[in-house]
């Protein structure tokens, strides 16, 4: 009698742990979030719109800024150790591809990839880590198209326009926008001899900067300039060049990808400089359905699709409080 009571009990307090383990578990889903520029407007929406996210299902979301290769693996550990079991990452290098994979693995997390997709030791995509991407050289075409359609509307003589190709090629991304840009310029007539190459060694506006100011120098026979690159970053770089070696604003065209703050501010200030418009894209698409998609991964055992292409749409000084409403993210 007393060790059936007792056998009893015991059953008892496991069926209780059991289901109370089953309801920790659905309240401590933790999903990291790994970025490689914190800094960058884009990157802070794509934050606040994961936050979001997590408000909503209820789980935990640990963000972290990883700005080169060592930051990021030792990233991947921190996770790890707080128990997150998977992680959405934007690398600063996607040539940490293979590593990345082993270490979420080692880690037991599942990982997915936004705005930068990892490569293998070829190059190719490693297509077995879901992605949400930019559908990259369309939206380069939507920046080169709107260009060459201010160049005609400020009727400038092709000859004396000059191109600042704003590049960063060791990411595949960046060379699929700018090379899209440089396909909708040439098939406006825009020579080819007149684009040049402005490397960047980092992501940002002071390197885009220092790289567009070399060219500027390079060519004082060019009259008109026009700027692309991989983000409104880049772009504004190029610009902030053209001003500070005296270029005036109305010989200048300058078209970014982005839409977050940096484009914003530029097109509040009262005179309107030569940053004329920018692709908007979805930091709401790239922050918010990832995070979801992520839990879902985590929570329901439900993989996110391998490959998800996000689209852009061109804002200008005039037009983007309404292009940010309608894609929901004023
Ligand atoms: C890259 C760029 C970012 C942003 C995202 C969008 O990561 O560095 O500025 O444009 O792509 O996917």
């Amino acid at each position: 009698m007393n060790f059936l009571k007792k056998a009893l009990t015991v059953s008892a307090i496991a069926a209780a742990s059991i289901v109370s383990m089953n309801a920790a578990y659905a309240e401590e889903v933790k999903i990291g979030f790994i970025v490689k520029q914190p800094e960058e407007p884009w990157f802070q929406e794509e934050w606040k719109f994961a936050d979001k996210a997590a408000a909503e299902m209820g789980f935990t979301l640990v963000k972290i800024g990883a700005v080169d290769g060592e930051k990021l693996m030792s990233a991947i550990d921190n996770l790890g150790v707080q128990g997150v079991q998977g992680f959405i990452v934007c690398t600063p290098d996607v040539k940490l591809g293979p590593g990345m994979v082993a270490k979420a693995a080692a880690n037991g997390m599942k990982m997915m990839t936004v705005d930068d997709r990892l490569v293998d030791a070829s190059g190719e995509a490693i297509e077995s880590v879901p992605h949400m991407g930019i559908s990259a050289a369309k939206i380069g075409e939507a920046v080169g198209q709107a260009i060459s359609d201010e160049v005609k509307a400020r009727g400038w003589d092709l000859a004396e326009v000059g191109a600042i190709r704003v590049s960063y090629d060791q990411l595949p991304t960046a060379v699929d926008r700018v090379e899209g840009a440089i396909t909708a310029l040439k098939a406006n007539g825009f020579p080819e001899a007149n684009i040049f190459d402005a490397p960047q060694v980092k992501t940002d506006t002071e390197a885009a900067l220092n790289a567009a100011t070399t060219v500027l120098n390079s060519h004082p026979e060019i009259k008109h300039w026009v700027a692309f690159g991989l983000n409104d970053e880049a772009v504004l770089g190029a610009v902030r060049a053209t001003e500070s070696v005296g270029i005036a604003a109305d010989n200048v065209i300058g078209v970014g990808i982005g839409g977050s703050d940096s484009a914003i501010s530029e097109f509040q200030k009262p005179d309107p400089t030569g940053f004329i418009g920018s692709v908007i894209i979805s930091p709401k698409r790239h922050g918010y359905e990832t995070a979801m998609n992520m839990f879902e991964w985590v929570a329901n055992g439900k993989e996110p699709e391998s490959l998800i292409l996000t689209s852009g749409s061109l804002a200008t000084r005039e037009t983007y409080v309404d292009v940010r409403k309608d894609l929901g993210i004023e």
